[in-house]
């Protein structure tokens, strides 16, 4: 119970925010995404009209034809009934036919709306930092390109049509109904303002439970994602019930709101059908009237008949229609605003990190500089304080520190995955903020804490790091990664298919891939983020060694948990809350350093025994 009032209480607060658009703009905004399509959406207007103009016909002959049967008796009338029903059926062809052509064409166009504003999203978010997606939550991201999209497709679909068809129905039919009888006609007049006045207020009604329904969709994926991405995590510590509990909370909210609204959107029809049979009722009653009593009604001094009142009857319909037409595209709009609203805000977010206009396009040498800098994710709450420290090219830094001392942000503002708040990060001697993002990403290699590995096969993976990469030096980082030795005992060797996320690998072989896909990039800054955490302390001394022998010239920062792993590194940094509290090699740290003793004490105490065996 406790989880489920969580789970309605955030979005509550969700529903607090609010449109940064009007319906018109961001109408304006979408529709630059029919690029491509607009000619299948001309053409469904065209068709739409033409089945429009075949359906208004079929009724307005219909009046000749009912005149015609009741001539019966006089001559030549069999002639103009078949020549009426012979319009008739031709104009029902090219209806149907018009009717099908539309709908292909709607199908067309909205789908290829759907696929622009897909590609057009995937696209911009590959520019975003990774302070960006933490804006939006990955759950959040794929909800918007995927159900989104396809609601606002299915928007198009709809509207595409009815945008047409409707008000054209309605306009004729009107115009029909005062050319057969202007009298009867004012009917309409007081009934129509009054249904759609009827319908807006319905969708107003049901406007937020549709908010709300959307926003919990993001807390329902949300929780899927988790539990699907975390099943083995859920696994070992038995919380299947708890996650249910918890999925079942968002997703009886959801069928809730859901539950409100298509109970709401309901009094469409009855609404719908009372003026119908209003607006039969009252013209019934008056033309019947004039029909017993053969008034005359009309300026013409035309007679009412029951060709005229039958007519008007099918006049009511189409009116009907248009009617329900409107306020479908009316609900349409309101289902689709929301979805619409969250897609700009992802084309509309403005990547934090992008290269600068006039980018230096080479890195001298793997020099790093932290000049005073400081970081915060949040305002006003730094992670990274003041911070100055240079190391020389070349070098190899380890970093110890408990979780939550900014380890991985220091590192991360080397590769401007994050940007300072204060201060400046040079690299070989130049701001990274001055050099083309990619010429920067491509030299400094980060091997992420949380990494991952795609589809494919191994050596998919490892070109990942350098697409032309020869076999010889994919073999070569290899060997330095310790990826060598259980490669031999995989049957199909580089070639091995790795399954979604590298489930088919051992977190250990994980990292070395990692690791070897880094290296296969010949950076001049090395970061191993706890990369070799699960590896053996065996494994884990190769890797290092061989980074040692095999790559002199890069400069290497290597955070760990082991003492063991930064031992012999040239200086080691020991951080706590944001700060590097003390520096230097073991030696050293181990007279200056208490933290740095009693972490070596715990970990190695006692022994004297060499890492690199
Ligand atoms: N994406 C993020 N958004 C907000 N806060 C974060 C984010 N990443 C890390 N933090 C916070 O910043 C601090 C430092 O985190 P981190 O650099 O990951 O530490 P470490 O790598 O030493 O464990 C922690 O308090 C953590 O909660
Ligand atoms: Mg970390």
């Amino acid at each position: 119970m406790e989880k489920k009032t969580k789970a309605v209480k955030r979005t509550d607060l969700k529903q607090k925010e609010t449109y940064h658009h009007s319906i018109g703009q961001t109408i304006r905004y979408l529709s630059h995404y029919m690029h491509g399509y607009w000619k299948d959406t001309i053409i469904t207007w065209c068709a739409v009209l033409i089945e429009s103009i075949c359906e208004v016909l079929v009724v307005y002959f219909m009046q000749d034809l009912i005149d015609s049967v009741q001539n019966l008796g006089t001559s030549n009338s069999l002639n103009s009934v078949y020549l009426y029903a012979g319009i008739m059926a031709l104009c029902a062809l090219v209806a149907v036919g018009a009717g099908i052509v539309a709908g292909i064409f709607a199908a067309s166009a909205s789908a290829g709306f759907g696929k622009n504003l897909r590609e057009a999203m995937f696209v911009h978010i590959q520019d975003y930092s990774f302070r960006n997606i933490d804006k939006f939550s990955t759950s959040s991201i794929v909800t918007r390109t995927t159900t989104d999209v396809t609601n606002v497709q299915n928007a198009v679909l709809m509207i595409i049509r009815a945008v047409v068809r409707a008000p054209f129905l309605m306009i004729i039919a009107l115009i029909m109904c005062f050319i057969t009888d202007w009298k009867l006609a004012w009917i309409f007049v007081i009934l129509i303002p009054i249904v759609l006045f009827a319908l807006m207020g319905l969708a107003k009604v049901v406007h937020p439970y549709f908010v709300k329904v959307f926003n919990t969709y993001d807390a329902l994926n949300e929780s899927v994602e988790e539990n699907v991405d975390g099943i083995r995590v859920v696994k070992s510590f038995n919380r299947e019930d708890d996650q249910i509990h918890r999925f079942k909370g968002v997703s009886d909210l959801i069928y809730r709101c859901f539950f409100r609204t298509e109970s709401i959107i309901n009094f469409n029809s009855p609404i719908m059908q009372g003026s119908v049979y209003t607006a039969e009722l009252l013209i019934a009653y008056f033309a019947s009237y004039q029909i017993v009593q053969h008034h005359p009604v009309s300026f013409d001094g035309s007679v009412m008949n029951v060709g005229k009142l039958s007519t008007l009857i099918t006049y009511i319909m189409l009116i009907m229609m248009s009617l329900m037409l409107i306020s479908m595209v009316y609900t349409m709009i309101i289902v689709g605003r929301n979805s619409s609203e969250r897609i700009v805000e992802i084309l509309e977010e403005k990547p934090e990190i992008v290269s600068p206009s006039e980018p230096l396009m080479n890195v001298p040498n793997g020099e790093v500089d932290f000049e005073d800098v400081s970081y915060a994710y949040v305002k006003g709450k730094p992670v990274l304080n003041h911070i100055n420290v240079k190391v020389p090219s070349g070098a190899t830094i380890g970093i110890l520190g408990p979780t939550g001392s900014s380890k991985t942000t220091l590192v991360s503002l080397i590769a401007r995955l994050y940007d300072v708040n204060e201060g400046q990060v040079l690299v070989g001697g130049h701001n990274v903020k001055d050099y083309d993002l990619k010429v920067l990403r491509d030299a400094v290699a980060v091997v992420l804490q949380k990494n991952t590995l795609f589809t494919g096969t191994i050596r998919d993976n490892l070109k990942w790091g350098n697409e032309n990469a020869t076999d010889e030096e994919i073999q070569k980082a290899c060997d330095v990664a310790q990826v060598t030795p259980f490669l031999k005992d995989m049957p199909q060797g580089l070639d091995t298919q790795i399954s979604q996320g590298g489930t088919n690998v051992s977190g250990g072989q994980k990292q070395r891939l990692c690791i070897a896909r880094a290296l296969l990039k010949n950076p001049k800054i090395l970061i191993l983020d706890d990369s070799t955490s699960a590896c053996d302390t065996h494994t884990d001394a190769l890797i290092r060694e061989g980074l040692q022998h095999e790559r002199t010239d890069v400069t290497k920062f290597i955070i760990a948990q082991r003492v063991l792993s930064v031992k012999d590194c040239d200086e080691i940094w020991v951080m706590n809350e944001g700060h590097i509290v003390d520096r230097g090699n073991s030696e050293t740290l181990m007279k200056t350093s208490q933290v740095y003793r009693e972490l070596y004490e715990s970990q190695l105490g006692g022994g004297d025994f060499d890492a690199s065996k």
